[in-house]
């Protein structure tokens, strides 16, 4: 890791900016990183630091030209400038890479030519400006309409490809990319616009481990990336299940809201002691999980009896207050199910043993 700091006297420009900046946690820029980010209109061009493999500013130096079009040749390329597309841009251009933009709508780029991105003419330009290609678009469909017309010129590089959807859709088009000569990454990103390149923000990939390897450092300012395999769909996988985890968390959290609403208490006051709450039991959750996968459920705490009296007060309880209670009722399915399955002893946790597919 190497910093250097510029003198800058009054008036004057900083004449060299090392980008290759300390990130101790192997991830995204420090905040030096992007204090050390050239000025928006410095008509400058970069170099790469053999080094770190990232541009270097101060010299003018003129970029090779893309096959296609004028456009110069850049370490990466950002194709869908959405909230996701313009965030992930804004990163890798803090943290000093060259960085080719293109949008459908070509005015979100503006902001980014400023901080020195190139906007291109097209989307086939965009691509042949680069060898790695990050794409942030709406879903699969999209990326199947703005990237299949540009086989030719995406043949030999690495796409990224950052856009949500199913792990079927990851799969189906990572065979088209096969098909195209194309190398390919999906990835699930776990985290929002603002927290694109901060310590939060984690990223799973899945795909070519060959192009990991090479794109790893880049892909690490991101957010922390991990490499979960060669099946193109298992980043989308770990995606849907986190979301998963999430979206129940926010039912718990509607049903808590509408029950203190009925008793006159605000969201405010029951939420904050929910988080209260959910913060303790936390910890239970590896411990589930060690018992899921042992599929040894011997307990002497939190059975499947307890739990499906407690559950079964909570349904009638929320009736009686006259809120919906739907959104809780099926895992009072899951724990009656066992109850009959003769599992009432067993650990709360053995309710999964009802989803589990493939036996
Ligand atoms: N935002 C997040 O917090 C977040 C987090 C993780 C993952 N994601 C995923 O990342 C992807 C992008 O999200 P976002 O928040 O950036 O969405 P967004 O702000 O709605 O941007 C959508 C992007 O897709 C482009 N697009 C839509 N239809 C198109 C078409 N027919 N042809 C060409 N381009 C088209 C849009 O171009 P125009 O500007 O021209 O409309 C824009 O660049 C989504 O799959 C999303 O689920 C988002």
């Amino acid at each position: 890791m190497i910093v250097s700091l510029t003198v800058r006297r009054a008036g004057e420009r900083p004449d060299v900016q090392l980008a290759c900046l300390p990130r101790s946690h192997g991830g995204p820029p420090s905040g030096l990183a992007r204090f050390l980010a050239p000025p928006a209109a410095l008509p400058l061009g970069p170099t790469v630091d053999r080094q770190c493999g990232r541009r270097r500013w101060g010299q003018r130096t003129e970029r090779p030209l893309a096959r296609t079009g004028g456009t110069p040749m850049t370490n990466v390329t950002v194709l869908g400038l959405g909230n996701l597309g313009q965030a992930l841009a804004a990163t890798l251009l803090t943290a000093g890479h060259s960085v080719t933009v293109w949008n459908r709508s070509p005015e979100k780029a503006a902001k980014l030519v400023e901080q020195g991105a190139v906007r291109a003419g097209s989307a086939a330009e965009a691509v042949a400006a680069a060898e790695l290609v990050v794409v942030a678009l709406l879903d699969y469909p999209t990326v199947h309409g703005v990237l299949e017309p540009l086989a030719e010129e995406l043949a030999g590089r690495t796409v990224a490809n950052l856009t949500s959807g199913t792990p079927e859709q990851a799969r189906a088009f990572a065979a088209w990319a096969e098909r195209s000569g194309v190398r390919y990454l999906d990835g699930a990103v776990m985290a929002v616009p603002q927290t694109v390149g901060t310590p939060g923000a984690f990223l799973f990939y899945s795909g070519s481990p060959e192009a990991y390897r090479e794109h790893h450092e880049l892909l690490a300012l991101l957010g922390e990336p991990r490499h979960l395999g060669e099946d193109p769909g298992l980043a989308l996988l770990q995606d849907v299940a986190l979301l998963s985890g999430m979206y129940g968390m926010f039912a718990g959290h509607f049903q808590a809201v509408a029950l203190g609403w009925s008793a006159g208490l605000s969201a405010v006051e029951v939420t904050a002691q929910l988080v209260r709450w959910l913060t303790a039991l936390l910890p239970a959750l590896p411990h589930f999980a060690a018992e899921m996968d042992s599929r040894d459920y011997t307990t002497e705490t939190s059975n499947i009896a307890i739990n499906a009296t407690g559950l079964g007060n909570i349904l009638r309880a929320t009736e009686r207050q006259g809120v919906p209670a739907g959104l809780l009722a099926p895992l009072q399915e899951l724990f009656l199910r066992q109850l009959d399955a003769g599992h009432a002893a067993a650990s709360l946790s053995r309710a999964v043993e009802e989803l589990r597919v493939g036996e």
